[in-house]
């Protein structure tokens, strides 16, 4: 069958293997169910998008993983080790991000709520930019950094008003958008105005965001102009000149053989090609430019393996292969109906004669990683390996029904080492109080 990936393949035993390391054996050794990454994906797509960025924009350009996709120390480390910068939404993941030694200089705040205490720590931290997404936050940031004695580097979060096409829940550059200030209404104007006249912040220039799991280019080239065409309209207005722009995120990947792949490359050359031809023509000099991926960077890198338990097959309607895991640690088909690649790992090469609904084992009928799919026949014990869940699922999980966490397991040269310990009932009644 389809693997999707290069890293994923099949061994002399007929078993399914990640980045070398045979899943089944992973399975036993840590149990079920497992967050499985392989590393040098990781790291090959961090360099990819530092080595498009430099070419297509300039030495200067640089990526910054949105750390939301993943979070965990580990993952800063490897960030920092590819030279990216980092975009982190909340207090939790700033201080994880130090925790892991991330250089603050090289983080971005973002967030569309910042509260004090999330801006206190942040300037304490050394935080190297906010994004900066409305007015009070503005004040606030300029308030608080006033108290500290300090002058902060921002960006401004502007909404320049597209549709990418993507589920509702995850696009988010429309003017109706709960994130940033739009063009269309005025505000953004509005906005630099606002940050051009307050002392303790200084403006760099602008962020944007279209949207998630996004296929087509032309959503990005929209973006790269509409910004574009802002930065020559500010400086028109206000006399300022951005010199950084940051695209944002969202490229996507493929989750089933259906999807579309993505040449990330050729993407950001399209980017490139649209931000410089338009810059020539208002007569703005280039901006340094800024890309923020998340799932592109993870996503493929990871699979979940689960163990089978009950196979019920409901005459007439359909078979639920109820598995180990289920919403809380991949929340996706619940929320944006996602569409996975599954398989057995012990038979991937079996033919995949049965299409089930994979049900995970909350009391909800509601949990489920996927309807309809197709997969070898299943029996209890089997290890289920559901493809492409590096990204939202375990930065998603939650404890519902008190399921703890999956460990994550990281793959290096076929060696698997944990790289987040599995959370044990322990952790889940450590902050009860009798
Ligand atoms: N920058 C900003 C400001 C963002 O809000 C996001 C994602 C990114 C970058 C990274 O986007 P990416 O490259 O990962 O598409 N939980 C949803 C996805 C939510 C995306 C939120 N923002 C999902 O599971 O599909």
């Amino acid at each position: 069958m389809d693997l999707l990936y290069p890293h994923l393949t099949v061994n002399a035993a007929g078993h399914l293997c990640i980045g070398g390391a045979d899943a089944v054996e992973l399975a036993r050794q840590y149990g079920t169910p497992l967050y499985v990454m392989d590393e040098e994906t990781v790291r090959r797509q961090c360099r990819t998008y530092r080595q498009a960025a430099a070419e297509a924009f300039g030495p200067d350009a640089l990526p910054l993983y949105a750390s939301k996709a993943l979070c965990f120390a580990g993952m800063y480390k490897i960030a920092a080790e590819e030279g990216l910068g980092v975009d982190c939404v909340s207090g939790g993941e700033l201080y994880t991000a130090r925790y892991a030694g991330f250089p603050a200089g090289r983080i971005y705040f973002h967030g569309n709520n910042k509260t004090d205490r999330d801006i206190a720590d942040a300037l304490d931290m050394g935080v190297g930019t906010f994004v900066c997404d409305n007015a009070e936050e503005l004040t606030a940031l300029d308030r608080i950094a006033g108290e500290k004695g300090k002058v902060q580097r921002i960006l401004l979060r502007i909404t320049p008003g597209i549709d990418p096409h993507t589920h509702k829940a995850i696009s988010t550059g429309r003017v109706d958008s709960k994130f940033g200030s739009a063009i269309e209404t005025g505000q953004a104007m509005e906005i630099v105005k606002q940050a051009l006249s307050l002392p303790h912040v200084v403006l760099c220039g602008f962020h944007c965001h279209v949207g998630s799991q996004i296929f087509d280019i032309q959503p990005f080239v929209d973006a790269a102009r509409i910004m574009t065409d802002f930065i020559a309209a500010v400086r028109a207005e206000t006399g300022f000149l951005a010199s950084e722009l940051n695209l944002g995120g969202g490229l996507g990947v493929p989750y089933t053989e259906y999807d579309r792949t993505v040449d990330y490359a050729a993407a950001i050359r399209n980017m490139a090609a649209e931000v410089r031809s338009l810059c020539a023509d208002r007569n703005v000099p280039m901006p340094r430019v800024i890309l923020e991926p998340g799932r592109s960077l993870v996503a493929a890198s990871g699979i979940t393996l689960y163990t089978v338990g009950s196979v019920k097959t409901i005459p007439g309607f359909r078979t639920y292969v109820s598995v180990d895991g289920g919403m809380p640690d991949n929340p996706r088909y619940a929320l944006y109906q996602s569409r996975y690649t599954a398989l057995i790992a012990d038979r991937p090469d079996a033919p995949q004669d049965t299409r089930v609904t994979i049900a995970g084992r909350c009391c909800e009928s509601g949990d489920l990683i996927g309807e309809d799919m197709p997969l070898q026949t299943a029996a209890r014990g089997d290890i289920l390996a559901v493809l492409t869940t590096g990204a939202y699922n375990y930065s998603m999980a939650s404890n519902y029904n008190r399921l703890p966490r999956p460990a994550v397991v990281m793959v290096k040269d076929g060696q698997a080492r944990v790289v987040v310990r599995r959370e044990s009932y322990e952790d889940l009644v450590r902050n009860d109080i009798l």
